[in-house]
């Protein structure tokens, strides 16, 4: 299969590449490589991928629509994986104009595009942030995303919408898969993990939001690697049984068009502090914790019903944050030699 792939050379678009070029199938890359985290770790995740005579690359951004079009006319993918997006719930706050630019309009871009160039199937990324202020746990496709709590959860949601109407308009499949909180090797230094990692070998303090009062749905990335590429080789399909009724129990899985929308998650929600505990295991090392409060956009926990995955793809995640903090420990040690 030829697969265009958008942030190829972010942490999640790296890793979902590599797997697909591991199997055999022919993938494009596309990235800005901006420099909202340090771009050489942007650059050397690409080295690796350029070592696959399957793999090409397209600096462009997603703003760009000629450009954009032009990826599409030269390299005509037969499947799309949206992950390049400005990502961070944080950043938004003080930043929305560049998130209406990558999310909204860059997003827009590759609607049209698959829908002119006849792709068959566009899986994109959303996130666990769309279930806002929704307190019911485990958060289901079920349960209401009405009320984000950032505007980049907002821009998520408008993904969402956005890919309902032209999975509607145009019959073009669609896939959103909502993401919760990744980690791993190659992992992105504004995260959580990276970010205590680094602090803790520096011997600095770490910030500790909500005063460790958190919980979160940590996800390996190979997990959500194997979620991607297993509903990316099943394209979405209109569902007959689909009813328009408000008590319909599937508002958000599936539709009368080519549409669906999965959580995937690990399904085990990990304690903030417990967290922390098993990479200070890991270094050898106790935390120093600059205790702070919530953050603005932020939520208290989250936790992934990952039924609807599992039951149309198999997904099963299988890695505990024992494992994946530990591999994640030992990539950093590698790459920055300390
Ligand atoms: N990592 C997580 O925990 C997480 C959770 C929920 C959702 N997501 C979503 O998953 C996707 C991938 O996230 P990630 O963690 O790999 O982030 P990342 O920042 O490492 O990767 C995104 C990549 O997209 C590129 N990019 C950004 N805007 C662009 C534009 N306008 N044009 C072209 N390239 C652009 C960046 O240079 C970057 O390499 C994003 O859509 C993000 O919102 C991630």
């Amino acid at each position: 299969m030829r697969v265009l792939v958008t942030g190829a050379a972010g942490f999640i678009g790296f890793h979902t590449s590599l797997a697909l070029l591991e199997r055999g199938d022919e993938v494009i890359g596309l990235d800005n490589v901006n420099d909202y985290y340090d771009p050489s770790l942007k650059e050397a995740r690409l080295e690796i991928l350029r070592q696959f005579p399957a793999f090409r690359f397209e600096r462009i951004s997603l703003e760009d629509g000629e450009a954009v079009s032009g990826v599409f006319r030269r390299h005509q993918p037969q499947r799309v994986i949206n992950l390049a997006a400005q990502a961070g719930v944080r950043y938004s706050v003080e930043n929305p104009m560049v998130y209406g630019g990558s999310n909204l309009i860059g997003y827009l871009h590759i609607l049209e595009n698959c829908r002119h160039t006849g792709v068959d199937h566009l899986v994109y990324a959303s996130t666990s942030s769309v279930y806002g202020a929704n307190a019911n746990m485990p958060f289901s496709e079920r349960n209401g995303v009405g009320h984000p709590m950032s505007l980049y959860a907002a821009t998520k949601r408008a993904n969402e919408l956005m890919a309902h109407s032209y999975s509607h308009l145009f019959s073009l499949p669609t896939t959103g898969l909502r993401f919760f909180t990744v980690y791993g090797p190659w992992g992105r230094p504004d995260m959580a993990l990276f970010k205590f990692v680094k602090a803790m070998l520096a011997g600095k303090p770490i910030d500790v939001y909500n005063h460790g009062n958190m919980k979160r749905d940590f996800t390996y990335v190979k997990d959500i690697v194997g979620g991607i590429v297993g509903v990316l080789d099943k394209p979405a399909q209109a569902d007959p049984n689909w009813s328009a009724m408000e008590s319909h129990p599937d508002p958000d899985r599936s539709a009368i068009a080519p549409y669906r929308i999965y959580n995937i998650g690990r399904g085990a929600p990990v304690d903030l502090m417990d967290f922390i505990r098993v990479a200070e295991q890991e270094l050898g090392l106790t935390a120093e914790l600059n205790m702070m409060p919530m953050q603005a956009g932020d939520v208290a926990a989250t936790y992934a019903d990952t039924t609807a995955l599992q039951t149309d793809i198999g997904y099963v995640p299988s890695v505990p944050v024992e494992v994946g903090v530990v591999e994640f420990v030992r990539w950093y040690r590698a790459y920055y030699n300390v």
